[in-house]
């Protein structure tokens, strides 16, 4: 299946009110019509009404950087997918790995937060990655066995899973693109053709262009360049 690229805005807790409404602003300004994939922001849940308000009409759409698995209930603190859907939010950010290394989220909550999704039609973007020191062929092939036995066949083209290298988050390592080709395919004959693959961690314009070329990616989840106006739109720009 030949997939319509997707550039993913991770903000993470940054951008306060006025910053955030002025980076959208310039998002949806700049986009080259030419670009004919699609574009979310991922911004702080308390702004994303606002953002939501603000993209309305516009070719971007808004996801969550999490979410809770639960609809409702005593459980102080947390947001529902119903309720980030509720707001005009389409995709919701599910097992970052800061989310596993600072709040504590395992695999098991990952496939209860994938479930959520599905049920109210908002769509997973669902990350993985090794550290360092493991190996990825094994790392990956265990996170996926995990999170797929929690997808039906027919739900596949419902998710997006995103491959982040955990090293290589917010730490503008240079990539190697031969091993990044090389773990793309594996993650292609693991998965099927049926699901967009993202690549995340250091993407800049720098090595976007490269990253665009290789074949089984479908887009970049971005983090520290989506703050940045015109390096985010120049992202953009590797797939023109
Ligand atoms: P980075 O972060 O682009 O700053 O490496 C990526 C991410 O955390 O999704």
């Amino acid at each position: 299946m030949k997939f319509k690229p997707l550039i993913i805005g991770n903000w993470k807790l940054n951008l306060f009110r006025e910053e955030a409404f002025n980076l959208i602003e310039f998002i949806v300004k700049n986009t080259p019509a030419s670009f004919k994939g699609d574009i979310a922001v991922a911004p702080v849940m308390v702004l994303l009404q606002s953002i939501a308000e603000k993209v309305h009409g516009s070719r971007i759409q808004v996801s969550a950087q999490n979410i809770f698995h639960m609809q409702n209930g005593a459980y102080t603190g947390e947001s529902s997918v119903r309720h980030i859907k509720e707001l005009g939010v389409s995709m919701a950010i599910v097992g970052h790995s800061e989310r596993k290394q600072y709040f504590g989220e395992t695999l098991k909550h990952v496939c209860l937060k994938i479930k959520a999704c599905l049920l109210e039609q908002v769509v997973p973007v669902v990350c993985i990655g090794e550290k360092k020191i493991e190996s990825a062929e094994i790392v990956l092939n265990k996170q996926l066995d995990y999170i797929l036995t929690t997808i039906s066949d027919a739900q596949f083209h419902n998710i997006i899973i995103a491959y982040e290298p955990i090293w290589a988050i917010g730490k503008k390592v240079k990539i190697d693109i031969s091993r990044t080709e090389k773990i793309f395919k594996l993650l292609r004959k693991k998965i099927g053709n049926n699901t967009r693959l993202l690549y995340g961690g250091s993407v800049t314009p720098k090595n976007a262009k490269d990253l665009a070329q290789i074949l089984n990616i479908n887009g970049f989840l971005v983090g520290s360049a989506s703050l940045s106006p015109s390096m985010f739109i120049e992202i953009i720009k590797a797939y023109l």
